[in-house]
């Protein structure tokens, strides 16, 4: 079977624009630091290049910037479960020493082989890109990351996944397996609270008594989560990436414990707002 690269909407193109431009900020920012090691782990890496929807041309993807950042990092980590993907991946590679390529689930092997290496206190410092399409990672990762208490974080928040699969005006008619990613995602069954309220004065389309909440009120309850769960101590508002119609597609967020990073992502957003 011939491989064909993903095909990426201008909203992929602003998050790559963004993810390389926080990434040379980044490492500049540890010149002068010596004796830690930075790394660069991209947990749905994809092919390393996609086909822009906009140009009709290839463009570059998010391993493909991060190799190319400079100040360089010390180390990439690239995990994508498609082995055609990897495999094209390991191509782009082939001059770099430092590169590891993994195919298979980013949660399990963010959760049992790398996060457990990447702490404070070990020297190590992460820039993660947690990019999955929809609801395929695992709140684990998110919160380890957190309490390694040496990542900043990049994370697509899928909240059209959300809408489409999980998150329903009727929530007795969403069937078990969105709800079961839903969980897997948010780590357990609390986005409820912030998805649903009860209706007070009574509602003619949905569940009886039931009200889903906006997109804003969920991204809040993620954003404290965030914070308060995962030990993030700087979590600001996320970038909406919408499609050509203006519809959002996911919310880009950004988790870190540095109120450095927080200036320099909230200069960068703000230009994307
Ligand atoms: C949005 S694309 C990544 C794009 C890439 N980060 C970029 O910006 O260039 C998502 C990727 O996740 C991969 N994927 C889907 N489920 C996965 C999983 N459970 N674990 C690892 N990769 C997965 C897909 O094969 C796809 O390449």
């Amino acid at each position: 079977m011939s491989f064909k690269f993903d095909e990426v909407g201008i909203w992929s193109e602003l998050k790559l624009e963004i993810v390389e431009k926080y990434g040379s900020a980044y490492t500049s920012a540890f010149a002068k630091q010596k004796g830690l090691t930075k790394l660069y782990v991209d947990a749905f890496s994809g092919a390393g290049v996609h086909v822009s929807k906009r140009s009709g041309g290839p463009i570059d993807g998010s391993p493909a910037r991060a190799l190319r950042t400079r100040p360089p990092f010390d180390g990439f980590f690239f995990i994508d479960m498609d082995e055609q993907k990897t495999a094209h991946l390991r191509k782009l590679c082939a001059n770099h020493n430092n590169v590891h390529i993994e195919t298979g689930d980013a949660s399990k092997y963010l959760t049992q082989t790398l996060l457990p290496t990447i702490k404070y206190e070990y020297f190590k410092r992460a820039l993660c890109l947690f990019d999955p399409y929809g609801l395929h990672l695992e709140w684990k990762a998110m919160e380890m990351a957190g309490q390694s208490r040496a990542i900043d974080m990049f994370l697509n928040f899928p909240v059209m996944d959300m809408n489409r699969n999980a998150i329903w005006r009727n929530p007795t008619a969403v069937p078990k397996d969105g709800i079961d990613r839903m969980n897997r995602f948010w780590g357990d069954e609390s986005w409820r609270e912030a998805a649903y309220a009860e209706d007070l004065q009574g509602n003619l389309f949905g569940s009886p008594g039931i009200i889903k909440q906006s997109n804003d009120a969920i991204v809040q309850a993620f954003r404290e989560r965030l914070r308060k769960v995962a030990g993030f101590q700087f979590v600001p508002e996320p970038l909406p990436m919408k499609n050509k119609t203006n519809a959002i597609v996911y919310y880009l967020f950004f988790a870190s414990q540095k109120p450095v990073a927080q200036k320099i992502i909230d200069a960068i957003f703000k230009k994307y707002r």
